[in-house]
């Protein structure tokens, strides 16, 4: 159902978000590695070794999807790192990734990004990767993710961002709205799935707004790096 939005956040209700990663599962991964051309994995490197700058104790990757960047901070040192989702399909497939590699220092949890089960300043490093396009309050969920973290913790938001050159945006547009929602539906069988996420980006704010609400949520020293040719931002900002 299309969200009647009084704020900026997602275009489909939480239930309906849970409901198309649970279905997409299977194929989530690969879809990711064919839609950037594997750089998702470079980006989510970048993601962690910023978010953990010269050291971290815990953790925490929101709307961690199938683990990867949970994985990816305990890899670069945290030892203790949770990964937390609200769909049960994702965390299933992480857990099983948990598993076969025998990691210890990560532990997945359901929940809800809006509303952490944590108490106030637990984390220093957080992270979330094309999650947060999917709340639905923007500005909520970054003061929510601020809450659990630490002074000096650091937050880093990696999500996709509208092109602000036009004529690359024309051309980048005709790539996500054709080829993604067919390719997608292809090979996941789900064309709302990927129909949803050119619609979904197409209406997320740019990335100077989001900077906006990072401070307003008390964060500073706040700056983004745009990759992906300008399509992916890795936003950055330091709780006080
Ligand atoms: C596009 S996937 C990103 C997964 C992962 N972070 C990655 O790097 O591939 C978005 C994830 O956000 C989760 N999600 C969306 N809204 C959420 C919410 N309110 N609370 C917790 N998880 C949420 C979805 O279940 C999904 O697993």
């Amino acid at each position: 159902m299309i969200r009647n939005q009084d704020t900026p956040g997602a275009l489909l209700d939480p239930t309906d978000v849970r409901g198309m990663f649970d279905r997409i599962v299977q194929r989530y991964d690969l879809m990711n590695r064919l839609m950037t051309g594997g750089r998702d994995v470079a980006w989510r490197r970048e993601a962690a070794r910023i978010a953990i700058g010269s050291g971290a104790d815990r953790g925490m990757d929101v709307a961690t999807g199938t683990g990867d960047l949970a994985f990816e901070l305990h890899r670069q040192g945290i030892p203790l790192v949770a990964g937390i989702d609200f769909s049960g399909g994702m965390l299933r497939a992480a857990e099983s990734k948990r598993l076969s590699a025998g990691t210890k220092g990560v532990t997945f949890v359901q929940g809800d990004a809006m509303h952490l089960p944590f108490p106030d300043a637990t984390f220093d490093a957080l992270t979330i990767a094309w999650g947060l396009r999917n709340l639905p309050d923007y500005a909520a969920g970054i003061q929510e993710l601020a809450r659990v973290l630490r002074p000096e913790g650091r937050l880093v938001i990696l999500e996709m961002t509208p092109l602000q050159n036009p004529l690359l945006r024309r051309a980048f547009d005709l790539y996500f709205q054709n080829a993604v929602p067919v390719i997608g539906g292809i090979i996941s069988g789900d064309w709302q799935a990927y129909r949803y996420l050119p619609e979904s980006v197409g209406a997320f704010p740019p990335a100077v707004e989001l900077a906006g609400m990072m401070r307003g949520a008390g964060l500073r020293n706040v700056r983004y790096k745009l990759v992906g040719g300008g399509t992916v931002a890795l936003h950055i900002g330091i709780r006080n």
